[in-house]
C-alpha cells in the first residue's frame, strides 16, 4: 500500500520522490498502521478504508523521523538501520521529504471515501491534523528541544511523551476505529484510553531500548539520549524502574480493554508488542 501511494522514483522530482520512498520504506516496525487495523477490526471497519488511514498515519510518523533526525533537531545519522535520510539526500530534501509526506498524508484522507458519512470523515481528518501539530507531536517536538540539558518533573516529562509521541498512536487508533460503525461512545472512549497508554508506555520504552540496546538491533545510535541530555523515563527513574512503569501502563492498556473480551486480542497483542519490544 505505500508503495503504491508514494510517487514513483521516475516521477519529476526524481530525487525528491527517491528520497520519500527511502524514508518511508525503510524496516519500519508499522506498528501505527498495525494499531489502526487492529482497531478498525474491533469497530468492524472495511480494512480497504483502515489501510488509507494506516498510510496516512505512517506517513506522518517517517516524515516526524526524517525531521527528528536532522542536525537542528537530533542530529541522527542511523535510523532503520541505514543512513538518515538527510545524510543519504542532503538536509534541503530532507526537509522537502517531510513537507511532502505531511501532504500526502492529507492528500490521502481528501481522495478516499473513509467512513459512511462525510461528518465523521472530517472529524478524522481533524483528529490527524492536532494530533500532527502544535498540540500533539510538533509540540511535543518543541518540548523536546526546549528541555534537552535541563531536569523535567515527572508531570512535564509524561506531558512530553504524551505529545511527542502518544499523540499520533492515539490518532492511529482512533481513525481506524472511526472507519468502522462497531463501537458505541463508550466503546471509543475506551480505546481511546487504551490508546493514550499505550501511546506513554512506547516512548517509555523507547527511552529504555536507547539506553540498553545495541545500536545493531535498534538500527538507530544507541546511547544517545544520555549523550546528548536528553531527559528521559530512564534519566528520571533509572532503567528498571522506567520498565516497570511500561509494564503498569500495559497492565492499564490492557483493562482497558476488558468489555471487547476476545474481539480485542490483536489490540492486546499490540500492547504486548510495544512494552516487550527489543527494538
Ligand atoms: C520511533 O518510532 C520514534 C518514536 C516516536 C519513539 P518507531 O519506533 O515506531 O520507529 P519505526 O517506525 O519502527 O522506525
Ligand atoms: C521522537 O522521539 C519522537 C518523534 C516525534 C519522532 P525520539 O527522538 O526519542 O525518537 P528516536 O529515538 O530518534 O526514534
Ligand atoms: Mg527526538
Ligand atoms: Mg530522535
Ligand atoms: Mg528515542
Amino acid at each position: 500500500m505505500l508503495q503504491r501511494v508514494l510517487p514513483a522514483p521516475e516521477i519529476a522530482p526524481q530525487r525528491l520522490h527517491q528520497a520519500m520512498r527511502y524514508a518511508v520504506l525503510g524496516a519500519g516496525k508499522r506498528v501505527r498502521p498495525l494499531l489502526a487495523f487492529a482497531a478498525g477490526e474491533l469497530a468492524h471497519a472495511d480494512p480497504a478504508r483502515v489501510e488509507i488511514v494506516a498510510a496516512a498515519v505512517e506517513f506522518v510518523h517517517a516524515y516526524s523521523l526524517v525531521h527528528d533526525d536532522l542536525p537542528c533537531m537530533d542530529d541522527d545519522v542511523l535510523r532503520r538501520g541505514r543512513p538518515t535520510c538527510h545524510v543519504q539526500y542532503g538536509e534541503a530534501t530532507a526537509l522537502l521529504v517531510g513537507d511532502a509526506l505531511q501532504s500526502l498524508a492529507f492528500q490521502l484522507l481528501g481522495e478516499y471515501r473513509l467512513a459512511d458519512d462525510m461528518r465523521t470523515q472530517l472529524e478524522m481528518v481533524k483528529l490527524l491534523a492536532a494530533a500532527s501539530g502544535s498540540r500533539g507531536m510538533a509540540g511535543g517536538q518543541a518540548i523536546d528541544l526546549e528541555s534537552t540539558g535541563k531536569h523535567l518533573t515527572m508531570p512535564e516529562l509524561e506531558f512530553m511523551h504524551i505529545h511527542k509521541t502518544g499523540a499520533l498512536i492515539r490518532a492511529a487508533v482512533l481513525m481506524g476505529a472511526r472507519c468502522g460503525n462497531g463501537l458505541d461512545g463508550k466503546g471509543l472512549s475506551q480505546i481511546d484510553l487504551f490508546a493514550k497508554l499505550i501511546g506513554l508506555a512506547f516512548q517509555v520504552v523507547d527511552d529504555v531500548l536507547d539506553a540498553e540496546a545495541p545500536t545493531a538491533t535498534l538500527g538507530k545510535t544507541a546511547g544517545k539520549d544520555a549523550k546528548d541530555g536528553k531527559p528521559t523515563y530512564v534519566s528520571a527513574l533509572g532503567a528498571g524502574r522506567a520498565r516497570t512503569f511500561a509494564q503498569e501502563l500495559r497492565q492499564q492498556a490492557l483493562a482497558a480493554l476488558a468489555a471487547f473480551e476476545g474481539r480485542a486480542l490483536r489490540l492486546r497483542q499490540l500492547a504486548d508488542f510495544i512494552v516487550l519490544r527489543e527494538f
